[in-house]
């Protein structure tokens, strides 16, 4: 067998020929023009050498690449997935001003109408309904139009992430008992004087206690929920949002919109999130973002096997 064919058989590079080879860190003279002998052996232990160096940067480029296009293909699915979310919110908000806001403010306009009527007839009646059309206004303000303003963007958190999560725990304090602890730390940083938490990252925790809140809401039948605020190192946020309610299989559920959109929204902060449940046995969510939001996508690490990350 000549020089050349050993060496090819000893390099799993399919494409890593002798010349390719040679190229690289070419050598005066060729095996086979040196011949037998010991300098022949030497520039053949040299060129194994090149060959093995050769086919490991053949293969781990072959990883980068697919690496990328793997990366590509996540990038591409993301943005269809936040384009449906948004298409959501939009329908929730379209749905919320056509159909409640616009349907309380008909009922207001024909009681305003029934109150102008009455002033001529009677001035009595007509005091009398004026403050309850003015309560009615005043609760389509406070309730509905802010409900949508919510929904385009909590400006709350403009002052910290306390005063959003205190907000948004409100509107569910008919339903479970909600407990909100927050690291001596976490408090420290979220001082709404000079707030330490980015708005980003403040933006996705709402975000985050949002969507969990709305879940354990509409599918927990939970009677506690916990959540837990902590600044567990240096660069990074943990949130943590647990309940007591029925639980779910997390193998067997396919993530909706809400999942979906929790994933995006931590890994376009650079952050990881799991989601751990099992029948019966409540419902934790666990989100960790870095202190300096907005890097690229991150998988999440570290999983049991009841937790599944989408
Ligand atoms: N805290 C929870 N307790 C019980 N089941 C849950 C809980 N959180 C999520 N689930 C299950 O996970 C599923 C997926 O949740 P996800 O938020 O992605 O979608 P969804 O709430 O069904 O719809 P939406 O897109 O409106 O959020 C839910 O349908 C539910 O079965
Ligand atoms: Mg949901």
């Amino acid at each position: 067998m000549t020089v050349s064919a050993r060496l090819r058989q000893r390099t799993t590079a399919p494409d890593a020929s002798y010349q390719e080879l040679c190229s690289v860190d070419s050598p005066a003279r060729s095996p086979e023009e040196v011949g037998p002998g010991p300098e022949n052996e030497l520039m053949l232990q040299q060129l194994e050498i090149y060959a093995k160096e050769f086919t490991r940067y053949y293969w781990e480029r072959r990883r980068l690449e697919k690496e990328l296009r793997d990366q590509v293909e996540e990038l591409r699915l993301s943005r269809q997935r936040i384009v449906a979310v948004e298409e959501a919110l939009r329908k929730e908000i379209a749905e919320l001003l056509h159909g409640r806001v616009q349907t309380k403010l008909v009922v207001v306009w024909h009681r305003l109408g029934q109150c102008i009527d009455l002033l001529t007839t009677d001035m009595t009646k007509a005091k009398a309904l004026l403050p309850q059309i003015r309560d009615e206004i005043d609760q389509i303000r406070e309730r509905d139009v802010r409900q949508a303003a919510h929904l385009l963007h909590p400006s709350v958190i403009q002052i910290g992430v306390l005063p959003a999560v205190q907000t948004l725990i409100s509107a569910y304090k008919d339903y479970f008992q909600i407990a909100v602890n927050a690291d001596p730390q976490f408090v420290q940083m979220d001082n709404p004087l000079d707030n330490r938490i980015q708005e980003e990252a403040r933006l996705i925790i709402y975000r985050v206690l949002e969507e969990g809140l709305s879940n354990i809401h509409r599918h927990a039948r939970a009677t506690a929920v916990d959540i837990n605020l902590s600044v567990p190192t240096d660069d990074s946020l943990n949130i943590a949002i647990a309940d007591n309610g029925v639980g779910f299989d997390v193998s067997h559920t396919t993530p909706g919109l809400g999942l979906v959109s929790i994933a995006d929204r931590v890994g376009a902060g650079g952050g990881a999130w799991s989601i751990q449940s099992a029948v019966t046995c409540g419902t934790r969510l666990i989100v960790s973002l870095p202190l300096t939001a907005t890097g690229p996508g991150r998988k999440s690490q570290g999983l049991s096997s009841r937790t599944r990350v989408a």
